[in-house]
């Protein structure tokens, strides 16, 4: 079988023009804080693209950088004023942050109203409930691509490999409140490839290059790929080895291109419902 590829890239840009048709109808502007401390080179790229994403569908974005040695203490001040800003419907404080500050902490300070990346407790335990929340961008994007590959969910056997919070907790809540059958896989399963092999679904996103292989895939399967790993050769790699993969799922993303992209869009999606929602609430 050669596996159709899911193309996050073309998807994510159809999104985005409909995202910037809705706002264009909007009478008011949605607004989006992106906050980054310190210079992780990796993380000033997501943060530049998610401003000019932002931007182009027609938010009105900006991005906040502090440096390194930045307290925590100047950290929460800040969220505190994008809390009482009624212009700000979202803010994002990108990941990692300096070691010295307690990021528990931090987006636990933010509003949950405007929590854009679905990390508050507030919304990751709506989110475990089934209830509505603010929904992580990535796990949303790895729905979508699902929706995208026409996979029945209900009653499917799903194994996700990770248990991050932000993408294998938050997608294992999506896939059970979508009917699947799930199984959380992480570094002290005993015999991943095993588990991996029964699942219909596979989600990677354990941060390891090319961890997943071919004989870990049932003939058929859709897998979505995650991870982001960049080599000593500077090549970015999935957690997926994806020709091997390729030749036995019926579906698989790419990386770069499949659920990278998805991510932007829908940080765009969630600061649209946060600006939405907010002014429902404003009017009691
Ligand atoms: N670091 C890696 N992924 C993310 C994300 O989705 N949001 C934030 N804020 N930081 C991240």
């Amino acid at each position: 079988m050669t596996a159709r590829i899911l193309d996050g890239k073309a998807l994510a840009e159809r999104m985005r023009a409909d995202i910037a048709a809705k706002i264009a109808t909007l009478p008011y502007r949605p607004g989006l804080a992106v906050v980054i401390v310190g210079d992780n080179p990796a993380s000033a790229v997501y943060v530049r693209n998610k401003e000019r994403a932002a931007r182009e569908s027609g938010i009105a974005a900006r991005t906040i950088a502090l440096p390194a040695t930045t307290a925590e203490s100047a950290l929460l001040a800040l969220i505190a004023e994008l809390n009482a800003d009624p212009a700000t419907d979202g803010i994002l404080v990108q990941l990692p942050l300096p070691a010295h500050i307690h990021a528990q902490r931090v987006i636990e300070a933010i509003d949950p109203a405007k929590d854009v990346d679905g990390f508050h407790p507030i919304n990751a335990g709506y989110l475990v409930l089934g209830l509505p929340a603010l929904v992580p961008c990535t796990p949303r994007g790895v729905m979508r691509l699902l929706a995208e590959a026409g996979t029945r969910l209900a009653g499917a056997r799903a194994a996700v490999l990770g248990r991050s919070a932000i993408v294998g907790r938050p997608v294992a809540a999506l896939l059970t409140a979508a009917d699947a059958t799930v199984t959380l896989l992480h570094s002290r399963t005993r015999d991943i490839a095993a588990e991996c092999r029964r699942a219909e679904i596979v989600i990677a996103a354990v941060g390891r290059a090319e961890m997943v292989r071919g004989d870990w895939i049932a003939p058929g399967a859709v897998v979505i790929d995650v991870g982001i790993n960049r080599g000593a050769d500077g090549k970015l790699r999935g957690d997926v080895a994806f020709a091997e993969c390729a030749a036995k799922a019926s579906a698989i993303t790419k990386v770069p291109g499949g659920v990278g992209p998805m991510t932007i869009a829908y940080l765009l999606e969630n600061t649209l419902e946060a600006a939405a929602r907010r002014r429902v609430a404003a009017m009691g």
